[in-house]
């Protein structure tokens, strides 16, 4: 589909991420020299910024197939084992949301990242017995937004241990400009500023208020998005200036009215907002913190004077924040 065509399909494509763009690039320049595959990676970070794109532009680089699936569709030991007798040498098997693997097809994975060798029963009962099959080898990437949930025999097994960040404004910009151009769609770079500014750091959402704007521009004007075309469409769609959502907005002034800016335990911001503590934890909290809205102490969360000054509490006498 259109998200796909919008992949980078080599990591020179790639925007951002240039520490890891840089490690990998060694690591595959020494397996390539090599001839041999790439050893098992494991990717984590907060969810849509690209660790599917870089497992993809991975194998391209090795000139290898990749197959993709995600770790509650491998519910039974024959689903992984499927994947495992069709891989190839050096093809790349990438498995998203590896933390939630069910405990016998992580079990199975033991031995076929380790040696490559897949443990089989034969027959049931009493006539059950154990087998192993030889496998070629493979490279598994596993992904992840939470690498504390990932079990250490799991984890040992990685060769490499690699985060994601948020990207920075300007890479913001140049993939909003790049989505653009694949798109034809006409834009200057104070437009593609404004989206980016309300991307919360990440391509996915970057993408996606771009096609949201790209809407209103066709309908309510030429089509072309300029500056106050995207503020206007994205004020429409309900995205403030920092990219805050409403459950966002919830979570912080949830913090400043009922509790008087915190701290809060995770599972009370989770009760009262209506979202389960997992999706705070890995999909809203990270941003909030890496913006500096949020601070985590041993107490529990925080709200910071940049979040009031942003929700307007600023002319109001002070809180009394953690005092
Ligand atoms: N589209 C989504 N993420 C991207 C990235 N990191 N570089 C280029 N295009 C992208």
């Amino acid at each position: 589909g259109q998200e796909e065509s919008l992949r980078p399909r080599t990591l020179a494509e790639y925007i951002g991420q240039t520490e890891l763009k840089e490690v990998l690039a060694i690591v595959i320049a020494a397996a390539r020299s090599r001839q041999e595959p790439l050893d098992h990676l494991l990717f984590y970070g907060p969810p849509g910024l690209g660790k599917t794109t870089v497992a993809a532009a991975l194998a391209a680089e090795m000139g290898s197939q990749f197959y993709m699936t995600t770790a509650p569709a491998l519910e039974s030991p024959r689903d992984i084992a499927g994947y495992l007798v069709r891989l190839k040498r050096g093809d790349v098997l990438f498995i998203d949301e590896i933390h939630r693997l069910p405990k016998v097809t992580e079990e199975l994975l033991y031995p076929a990242m380790e040696d490559f060798r897949l443990d089989i029963t034969i027959g049931k009962g009493r006539s059950a017995r154990m087998t192993s099959l030889p496998l070629e080898r493979f490279t598994l990437v596993g992904a992840t937004t939470r690498v504390g949930a990932l079990t250490s025999p799991l984890r040992d097994r990685f060769g490499q241990v690699q985060r994601l960040r948020f990207y920075e404004p300007d890479e913001l910009v140049q993939i909003v400009m790049r989505t653009a151009r694949l798109l034809n769609t006409s834009i200057d770079p104070e437009g593609a500023a404004e989206i980016a500014q309300r991307s919360r750091g990440t391509p996915r959402i970057a993408n996606r208020l771009f096609k949201r704007v790209r809407d209103y521009a066709q309908v309510r004007g030429d089509g072309h998005i300029s500056q106050a075309v995207a503020a206007a469409a994205l004020e429409l769609f309900h995205v403030d200036p920092m990219g805050l959502d409403w459950t966002d907005r919830k979570l912080l002034t949830m913090l400043v009215e009922q509790f008087g800016g915190g701290p809060v335990g995770l599972d009370t911001m989770a009760a009262v907002t209506g979202e389960d503590p997992q999706t705070i934890e890995e999909v809203y909290e990270p941003y909030l913190l890496q913006i500096g809205y949020l601070q985590r102490t041993a107490r529990g969360r925080v709200i910071t004077p940049a979040a009031l000054r942003h929700l307007g509490y600023e002319a109001q006498s002070p809180l009394p924040l953690w005092s």
